[in-house]
């Protein structure tokens, strides 16, 4: 399988990595669809929403709260380490849906975080914005205009932000090859990237254990988890810089 990539790795001026939980998973973080992304027996789709914050804050903080502790405790893994170390020999940019941080602090320099960062608040009425690294004592918090804080995160049925989705399509429209990780790509606009990708005649690689929704649109698909595929891929450049 390895082999099949490798020619269009080596010649690609541009790779951009369009990631999702799954990457995460192995640092101990649980995906949203998998067995393992049930919280409290709530399925989390039920509570990243506008709605439900506003119906229960202090549960949605409870949620965030536990994910920001999970987070902080969480380590890069070898998936999150292998693409940073693609940037010694290729231009590599990271579009994740991820809000955990862990490809920064696995190395990679160019990264869009299209859902928001978990170390992110912001207030619910005015303008306040911040990043907050420890855990808060009350919830909901409250802003010091008396409303209540929010995680700066995108929730269901609300919009990227704006300059950063338009960021990510300029990436997408203009990469040799567009490696697609550990995301079921259920969730929009984020899994149009690809379609971005292949309109610019890019090569779309996926790297998944299972199938998912766009497995047969993909020209090759690794069935594998990241932590085992992603150090192959850099293998690949390696054997090639020895020649
Ligand atoms: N390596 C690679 N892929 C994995 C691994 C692994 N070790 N473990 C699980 N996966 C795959 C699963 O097979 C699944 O296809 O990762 C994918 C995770 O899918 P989801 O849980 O749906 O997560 P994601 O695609 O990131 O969800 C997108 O939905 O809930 C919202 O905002 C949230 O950003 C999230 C978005």
């Amino acid at each position: 399988m390895y082999d099949l990539i490798a020619d269009q790795l080596r010649s690609a001026k541009k790779i951009v990595f369009v990631t999702g939980a799954g990457i995460s998973q192995e640092s101990g973080i649980p995906t949203f669809r998998g067995k393992d992304g049930l919280w409290r027996n709530y399925d989390p789709m039920k509570l990243a929403t506008i709605d439900a914050f506003y119906d229960n804050p202090k549960l949605v903080w409870e949620w965030y709260n536990d994910r920001r502790r999970n987070i902080f405790a969480a380590e890069p893994n070898l998936g999150h380490k292998a693409i940073a170390e693609l940037e010694e020999f290729v231009k590599v940019v990271v579009l994740t849906q991820n809000i955990d941080g862990l490809h920064q602090k696995g190395g990679s320099s160019s990264v869009l975080e299209l859902h928001g960062s978990i170390v992110k608040i912001k207030c619910t009425v005015c303008d306040f914005k911040d990043e907050i690294f420890t855990e808060f004592s009350e919830l909901p918090p409250l802003c010091k205009c008396g409303n209540i804080l929010r995680p700066d995160v995108v929730w269901f049925g609300e919009g990227l932000p704006q300059d950063v989705w338009q960021e990510a399509i300029i990436h997408a429209n203009s990469c040799d090859v567009m490696v697609i990780v550990g995301t079921s790509l259920v969730v929009s606009p984020a899994n149009t990237l690809p379609i971005y990708a292949k309109k610019n005649n890019a090569t779309l690689i996926e790297i998944n254990p299972d199938e998912t929704i766009m497995t047969s649109d993909m020209d090759s698909s690794i069935k594998s988890t990241s932590t085992v595929a992603l150090p192959e891929l850099v293998s690949i450049f390696k054997r090639a810089s020895k020649m």
